[in-house]
């Protein structure tokens, strides 16, 4: 691999520590112990069980200033073109806050605003009805921000809906809705971007049968395409815009967020915006040695290019975060799993790594094996909540213990003369910490995350806001269906032929 001019300056430091455990370099300098840790409004971060030492740091910092992440910065919430092959900018820091102030920046704002209203007068509409349930229908962005969201804070709703989420084209997920809910009591919240999407468009179209002539007046949509969703049968005033300059996965503060302001009530929706507008606050406007995201993003760096490792965990201590680490997925693999630089050209270096993750302490019980003595290094973010939603101490206190005794494990080990009995440690991890799961504190855990994807696609090069890996799939579904549907129609790859075959002849 050719070097990376900047990222190259990591690999001394690499060198240097790559033999040299974590534990050994928190022994030599206890300082860093809370030297390497910030505190932003309800998140305290602490990075001192990374596998870098000051003078690496120091190296980090410098490749940071050289690329100039704080202009990235403002390049991006300023609403300059950073979605390149689209040519278009990405405002999603536009539907929190007026952080941007040009133009076109403003403009996305007082839009957004607009947006909002409309939102919130259909929420008190709905909320004044007889609608007891709201399937959410949508995929990818349009599910998972949503979905994780509603799962979060279903401690901290005002709202009185029970909220149920369709994304997959498996036919089983809509059999069971239907089977379950009461058209005369449901509504139907269809959410598409582009409402060009295969899956939403066959779930969707089959709600709208079932909630009938009538029924369709307890029909929803959200798209950038609002006349494809009143030509779909949605009522227009029942239809809500979005921007086409925010990115499906960037895309819950916007109106996509409808189900999540169904459950928290529009309180709780611009509690969770304001959350998300603090930590957008903190990243454009401190030094990046105080940056938080610039932090995060290049403890990833460092992780993925000075040492090599291949995939991340994400691992939250608390039940609620439980789609954390599928909505992380997303936004970082379909931001970061890029093998063209912005300009077309060929990264020569290992870009976003393989997201995967759970609950603890569950997880505890099944992967962590690997974690602590695999022969594969996977560093982790922990993520815990100091006060928990409950009364039971006892809980909260071993789950904290747990969380605190799984971290300092990986990071220090344990020897042992039995190999079998023995813990390297050495094991990165990264702690955050809630004060509590709120929408505040979640707003800003998940604006944190979408500054620390952005700014390590802008030390790579690459476009953190197209996704055009997903195109040839879809492409080929829909050339395939016919052979699916009819066994005499044939498809030209061998090895699909073969297996249209099987099915056809097992139907
Ligand atoms: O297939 C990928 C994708 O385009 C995601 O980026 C997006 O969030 C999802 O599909 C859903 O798209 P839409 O909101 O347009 O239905």
């Amino acid at each position: 691999m050719r070097p990376h001019p900047v990222l190259d300056q990591l690999g001394p430091h690499a060198a240097r520590l790559i033999h040299n455990p974590i534990a050994h370099v928190l022994a030599a300098d206890h300082e860093r112990c809370s030297g390497f840790s910030l505190r932003v409004g309800p998140i305290y971060a602490n990075f001192a069980r990374q596998k870098y030492d000051r003078a690496a740091l120091d190296a980090l910092f410098a490749v940071a200033e050289q690329i100039d992440l704080k202009q990235a910065l403002q390049r991006l919430v300023d609403g300059e073109w950073v979605n390149v092959s689209e040519q278009r900018p990405a405002l999603h820091t536009a539907l929190r806050s007026d952080i941007g102030q040009s133009p076109i920046a403003l403009a996305a704002y007082h839009s957004a605003q607009q947006q909002l209203s409309q939102m919130a007068a259909l929420v008190s509409e709905l909320e004044a009805s007889t609608v007891t349930d709201v399937i959410n229908v949508g995929i990818g962005g349009s599910d998972l921000g949503p979905r994780l969201c509603v799962e979060a804070l279903r401690n901290a709703g005002s709202g009185r809906f029970r909220l149920h989420f369709l994304a997959n084209v498996d036919g089983h997920a809509l059999d069971h809705l239907l089977h379950t809910l009461d058209p005369e009591r449901t509504a139907v919240l269809l959410v598409s971007k582009s409402f060009r999407t295969q899956e939403t468009l066959l779930n969707g179209a089959v709600l709208r049968d079932w909630l009938g002539a009538q029924g369709v007046a307890r029909l929803y949509a959200v798209s950038s395409r609002p006349d494809a969703a009143v030509a779909f049968g949605a009522p227009e005033r029942q239809v809500l815009a979005m921007a086409e300059t925010v990115g499906g996965r960037y895309s819950l503060w916007s109106t996509v967020g409808f189900a999540i302001a169904l459950a928290l009530g529009m309180e709780g929706f611009r509690a969770l915006l304001s959350g998300a507008a603090q930590m957008d606050a903190h990243v454009v406007g401190q030094p990046l040695r105080q940056n938080l995201a610039v932090w995060h993003a290049l403890t990833a760096i460092w992780n993925r290019n000075a040492l090599g490792f291949g995939s991340q965990a994400i691992l939250p201590y608390d039940e609620r975060l439980g789609f954390l680490p599928d909505y992380l997925q997303q936004l970082v693999m379909e931001s970061l799993g890029k093998s063209v630089r912005s300009d077309g050209s060929a990264v020569e270096h290992a870009t976003g790594p393989v997201i995967w993750g759970g609950v603890g302490s569950s997880v505890q019980h099944s992967f962590f094996q690997s974690l602590h003595q695999g022969t594969d290094t996977v560093p982790a973010d922990f993520i815990g909540v100091v006060r928990p939603a409950h009364t039971l101490a006892g809980h909260h206190n071993a789950l904290l213990a747990n969380l605190l005794a799984q971290t300092q494990a990986l990071a220090t080990g344990e020897d042992n003369d039995d190999g079998n009995r023995r813990y390297p440690g050495d094991r990165p991890s990264t702690l955050l910490l809630l004060d509590e799961l709120n929408p505040e504190s979640l707003g800003a855990m998940l604006a944190l995350y979408e500054h620390s994807t952005y700014l390590q696609s802008v030390i790579w090069g690459i476009n953190a806001f197209d996704q055009w890996g997903v195109e040839l799939g879809k492409r080929l579904a829909d050339q395939l269906l016919p052979a699916v549907v009819d066994k005499d129609s044939t498809a030209t790859d061998p090895v699909t032929r073969i297996v249209l075959q099987e099915i056809h002849a097992r139907r």
